[in-house]
């Protein structure tokens, strides 16, 4: 398998299996956020020069996909369900921060799951305005969390 095809096969059961609080099994809302989960979609990500896509191993295995763009949105922040509760997520969140902030973002931003609502709350994020309404009933939370400025150089 190619790194796009094992990061793309996490990101779809990561969903399918992680978030059913979200979509609780409904296979028109299960099908409208996979529809972008494909390798070449992956593959474009990665490739996307303003674009951060990071991942957590543990020897051979991906645990954990990310993603955060130079100007700070968090796009993907997805683990394996084998690899959850682990810290995998913290570490991830961690990194993509400090990813973010070391491209001079002030802030992140994200639209989150109900699944990782309280994740994202306990790591310092504010809610942005009401719950939106994504892909058919689908509740997302759009939150916000000011970087703390990084180390002085020099
Ligand atoms: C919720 C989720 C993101 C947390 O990731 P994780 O790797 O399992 O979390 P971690 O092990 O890094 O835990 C981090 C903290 O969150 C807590 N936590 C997070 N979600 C929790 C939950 N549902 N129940 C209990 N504790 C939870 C952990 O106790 C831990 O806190 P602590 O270290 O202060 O004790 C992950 O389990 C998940 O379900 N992801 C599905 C995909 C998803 O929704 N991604 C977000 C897209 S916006």
């Amino acid at each position: 398998m190619s790194d796009a095809e094992t990061i793309c096969a996490l990101l779809r059961r990561s969903i399918i299996e992680l978030c059913v609080a979200d979509h609780r099994d409904d296979p028109a809302i299960l099908d409208a956020w996979l529809a972008n989960k494909i390798p070449d979609n992956v593959r474009r990500w990665i490739e996307r020069p303003d674009n951060n896509l990071l991942v957590a191993a543990e020897g051979d295995d991906i645990l954990a996909v990310g993603c955060v763009t130079d100007s700070g949105e968090i796009t993907l922040n997805y683990v394996s369900p084998e690899a959850r509760f682990r810290g995998v997520s913290k570490a991830m969140l961690a990194a993509l921060e400090a990813a973010a902030r070391e491209r001079g973002a002030e802030s992140c931003a994200l639209v989150s799951t109900e699944t990782a609502r309280r994740f994202y709350a306990s790591a310092g994020y504010l809610e942005q305005g009401p719950p939106e309404r994504r892909l058919g009933s689908k509740s997302s939370y759009p939150m916000a969390k000011r970087l703390a400025a990084g180390p002085e150089k020099g």
